[in-house]
């Protein structure tokens, strides 16, 4: 019997395609997330599927789905499955880890640019007619990146891609993570290891690459701003959740920093009321890390990967819940 598959978005990339040749495929055929009940209704009969971060897999949704073996999500973070859940079930599930690394951390320095020179005000400005005075000694002042110093909060792939980044920029990198790199890598990166206390109040741009945990959400809130300094710019293309956004705009409005550059937000899309789009000294993009051509075809290949291997009764090549295989072993979850 070929195995069905619900794919929760149109995914036009050929390696999605190749998932028809051995399966039966289900497409919500959009660009938004199913409905609660679509996801719920189309589970019941699959042994698949393939999903983004917008779909929550919790634990009512993999209870509607007793014939699951694999969950597959094309995305990096999976703070949208409920992997002990998932786990204790005997499901699989796949993700897509480096494979956008590089295009994430191009946005994060992106970010980072434009924020400390005012790219996208400027922008605003001549689109709007604004630009009358040809030029001014004072007019839209920024701040250098050439020699700062940069702060990353979370070390790993992504982090030391933003780092690798700043030496180009002749960047002093200061980092704090739970774990610390080993004191030969930190050498070969030319990184420092700080305490989180010091590097929010010693570094000139903070980039945020940790996944949402209990420990990381809100892990910058009002405290923390309080230590950064008056100059500081926060660049965020990991998770709205680990920004107290309330907070953050209090900071922004009230000046105990600079400026931000936002890929994700606490809610998203970005409600219209919030405190952050009437503010001139933030750089907002719609979650769009890895949105390059070749990340995302890349994203959808190991997607598509992750997903046939554990019906071919293969270890998918990233696997999120490696205890998963004493539980339910590849051999019984195999029907390709
Ligand atoms: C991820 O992969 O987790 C991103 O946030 C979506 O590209």
């Amino acid at each position: 019997m070929r195995p069905k598959v619900y794919i929760a978005r149109r995914i036009p990339f050929p390696h999605i395609e190749e998932i028809g040749r051995y399966c039966d495929v289900v497409t919500h055929e959009g660009d938004e997330s199913p409905s609660r009940d679509e996801l719920i209704k189309n589970l019941r009969d699959k042994d698949g599927i393939l999903c983004l971060v917008a779909d929550r897999m919790d634990r009512e949704a993999i209870d509607a789905a007793p014939y699951l073996k694999v969950i597959s999500t094309m995305s990096v973070g999976y703070e949208h499955i409920d992997i002990a859940y998932a786990t204790e079930k005997g499901i699989y599930v796949g993700y897509t880890p480096d494979v956008l690394t590089e295009a994430t951390a191009d946005l994060a320095f992106s970010l980072l640019l434009a924020t400390a020179r005012h790219i996208a005000f400027g922008d605003r400005y001549i689109r709007e007619g604004r630009w009358r005075i040809s030029w001014s000694p004072t007019f839209l002042l920024g701040r250098s990146v050439w020699g700062a110093t940069l702060g990353i909060i979370g070390m790993g792939r992504i982090g030391k891609a933003v780092a690798k980044r700043a030496g180009g920029f002749n960047m002093r990198v200061i980092y704090n993570d739970l774990v610390r790199l080993a004191p030969e890598e930190e050498e070969e990166m030319g990184v420092e290891y700080v305490s989180f206390d010091t590097l929010l109040e010693g570094a000139d741009f903070i980039s945020l690459h940790v996944p949402v945990t209990d420990k990381t959400r809100h892990m910058i809130n009002e405290e923390s701003l309080k230590k950064v300094k008056s100059t500081a710019i926060i660049i965020n293309t990991s998770r709205g959740a680990i920004v107290d956004e309330e907070a953050l705009v209090k900071a922004l409005k009230e000046g105990w920093m600079a400026g931000a550059g936002l890929d994700v937000f606490e809610k998203e899309p970005i409600p219209p009321e919030s405190g952050l789009i009437g503010l001139d000294n933030v750089v907002l993009v719609p979650h769009i890390g890895s949105a390059t051509f070749e990340a995302r075809t890349r994203m959808a290949e190991l997607a598509a990967k992750n997903l046939l291997s554990v019906l071919k009764g293969e270890k998918p090549p990233c696997l999120v819940n490696p205890d998963v295989m004493a539980i339910r072993p590849l051999s019984q979850v195999k029907m390709i």
